[in-house]
């Protein structure tokens, strides 16, 4: 079984974080979001991977290169302009050859990853695995409406949803939808909908399942995306990847779940807050407290002031009396406060961006 990962499209709503680069490498507990994808893959016992790429790709092919740093073997597929999961689909029909596949979408995070859906490919034999989950916004996603273990429809984004249940990215493929997908007619959205595919396939009769997801999944579309799988990752990941490297001063105080990174200082006067985690070269000073919900990147400064639910992306700074909650903060930009405050803040800054307060 092939595997095909989608990490093409920018998404509107998160461009201010993604000036330099695709959205896909936004980083969620520190590591960009597509290696989460990745790693399910492999860890699901799929070797053979195509990533589709959009017009915004920087950072993703040095930062996978052929994948042999996660057990794959990664081929790169050019989808340009994105038109659709279905298209993406017709961009990948070289490299997957005829062969069953599973197509994750990049910007998916799910607790349970995706070997429960290759197991339930593999002993269903069916001609589709998809999965669902209960939402409260069902309008926002495909959505599937059952009648017991029974498919009643399959519509994508509907006015009117008939069920709570949304499709989640990960989908499971024999090569039987490749003929459907090539007759299909771009939605009102203009995209060529794998949704709409599915129904195709289930008209035709083909056995498709329908897998529950176990645990939380996230598509991280917007900002509040972000951050809630930002605390989700945190307060999920196992004790033992909080790695605490770097140097903590006598008199800081640390709680639950912390991860230093190589080179980190927490000053004497800092006080964590797990689950959080600190990149390396990272230094935290004067009266710093950060956490819960909290990820801080690489060669950051935070220097006095308080951040709760939030991402910092590498090479920024915080300081003075501010306080920052469900905010996330591009790279390399700058949120400087003067007293006597506090100030509080909740924001999402883009890359570079310089805020004075
Ligand atoms: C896509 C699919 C939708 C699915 C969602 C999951 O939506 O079209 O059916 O529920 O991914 O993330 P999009 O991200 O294109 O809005």
């Amino acid at each position: 079984m092939k595997g095909i990962l989608l990490a093409g499209g920018h998404g509107t709503r998160l461009r201010p974080l993604t000036s330099t680069g695709n959205k896909h490498m936004i980083p969620i507990a520190n590591e960009p979001m597509l290696f989460y994808g990745l790693r399910h893959l492999a860890a699901g016992g799929i070797s053979d991977v195509g990533i589709v790429l959009g017009t915004v790709n920087e950072g993703i092919t040095q930062a996978v290169g052929d994948g042999g740093a996660f057990g794959l073997r990664v081929q790169y597929i050019r989808q340009g302009e994105p038109r659709g999961l279905a298209d993406a689909l017709l961009c990948a029909r070289d490299f997957l050859d005829d062969e069953p596949f599973l197509m994750y979408l990049g910007d998916n995070l799910l607790q349970s990853g995706v070997e429960p859906f290759v197991r339930r490919f593999r002993d269903a034999r069916v001609d589709a695995v998809i999965g669902v989950t209960p939402v409260s916004h069902p309008g926002s996603y495909g959505v599937v409406e059952m009648d017991g273990e029974r498919i009643v429809s399959i519509v994508e984004k509907p006015a009117s949803p008939r069920s709570n249940l949304a499709l989640v990215g990960v989908y499971l493929f024999t090569p039987s939808i490749l003929p459907i997908v090539r007759g299909l007619r771009p939605s009102r959205r203009g995209e060529l909908e794998i949704t709409d595919a599915i129904w195709r396939l289930h008209e035709q009769g083909a056995p498709i399942a329908v897998q529950r997801v176990d645990g939380w999944w996230k598509d991280t579309g917007r900002p509040e995306d972000l951050l809630e799988a930002n605390d989700l990752v945190l307060r999920t990941l196992p004790a033992e990847r909080f790695v605490r490297a770097g140097t903590v001063a006598d008199g800081a105080e640390l709680h639950g779940h912390v991860g230093l990174g190589r080179g980190a200082y927490v000053g004497p006067e800092v006080r964590l807050e797990g689950p959080v985690v600190v990149g390396n070269d990272t230094r935290l000073e004067g009266r710093a407290r950060i956490g819960p919900g909290t990820a801080v990147g690489d060669r950051c400064t935070v220097r006095d002031s308080a951040l709760s639910r939030a991402i910092v992306m590498e090479g920024s700074e915080i300081s003075g009396p501010v306080e920052l909650t469900d905010s996330i903060v591009g790279r390399s930009a700058t949120i400087r406060a003067r007293g006597p405050g506090p100030v509080r803040l909740s924001c999402t800054l883009g890359d570079s961006t310089e805020l004075r307060l």
